[in-house]
């Protein structure tokens, strides 16, 4: 008799139980064990497989939304000197096109399996490829940009005050998270959707929301994705 199945047959059984096992890291999407196992898989429905729309045109809007004062920019490599950050990054195919406009790109997956992907996807490219939490990542200099896709709704709920203050934390004033929120009712995930007033309470103390449109072209496991820009407030507002 193992020492568990004596505990269960001692006197009371309540007090006696064991306590509820957790779930296995692979059913835990806080965990990269999670992610590993759908990307070696196969399992990715959140994969666009390219660039979404939104993302080449905001790409050439992106240095007059961030340094308003300075007008335009080379149309050639609109980017130039801006840094961006993607957390989350999966296959990274934004990583590529940001890039290649000239951006100074760090993308960062903490899945092992997501950034072998990734590394395919990418191949050799001027940008910065890293195997690290997002939570814990320390960036040399601040990013002009955070872009945000399918990485917000693939945290549980719990970490959604650490996401807002982290990237709070990474983004000096005028800066931006953009890229695609999914909205809708906050049941079971991931995806987890978000309501309204649920990104506004996280996000609303630390961004002010500067667009804001339904997604062009939604994944069906995103039916109520939006575009959005969020521009980081002074400093004032501590984190
Ligand atoms: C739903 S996938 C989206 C991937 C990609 N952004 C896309 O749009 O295809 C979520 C990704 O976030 C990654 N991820 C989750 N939590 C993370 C964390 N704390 N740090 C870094 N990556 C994380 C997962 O490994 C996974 O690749």
């Amino acid at each position: 008799m193992t020492d568990e199945s004596k505990r269960r047959d001692d006197g009371n059984k309540a007090e006696a139980m064991p306590p509820v096992s957790p779930k296995p890291p692979t059913q835990r999407p806080e965990l990269p064990d999670f992610w590993d196992l759908r990307f070696n898989t196969g399992v990715i429905p959140w994969n666009a497989g390219g660039v979404p729309a939104e993302v080449t045109s905001f790409a050439r809007s992106f240095h007059r939304l961030r340094f308003p004062a300075q007008g335009d920019t080379d149309a050639a490599h609109p980017l130039r000197e801006l840094r961006i950050l993607i957390p989350g990054c999966g296959h990274a195919f934004e990583a590529a096109c940001f890039a290649a406009l000239g951006g100074q790109v760090t993308a960062l997956d903490f899945s092992a399996a997501a950034i072998a992907k990734a590394r395919e996807v990418l191949g050799n490219w001027p940008g910065e490829l890293l195997h690290a939490d997002f939570f814990a990542y320390e960036p040399p200099s601040p990013p002009d940009l955070i872009y945000e896709r399918a990485f917000l709704c693939a945290l549980p709920r719990k970490c959604w005050r650490d996401y807002a203050g982290k990237t709070a934390a990474l983004l000096p004033a005028g800066a931006l998270l953009a890229g695609f929120f999914l909205y809708g009712e906050e049941g079971k995930g991931p995806p987890f959707a978000a309501a309204p007033e649920t990104v506004r309470d996280l996000l609303g103390p630390f961004f002010d929301c500067v667009e804001d449109r339904a997604s062009l072209d939604p994944l069906p496991m995103f039916p109520g994705e939006r575009w959005q820009i969020w521009r980081r407030k002074p400093a004032s507002f501590p984190v």
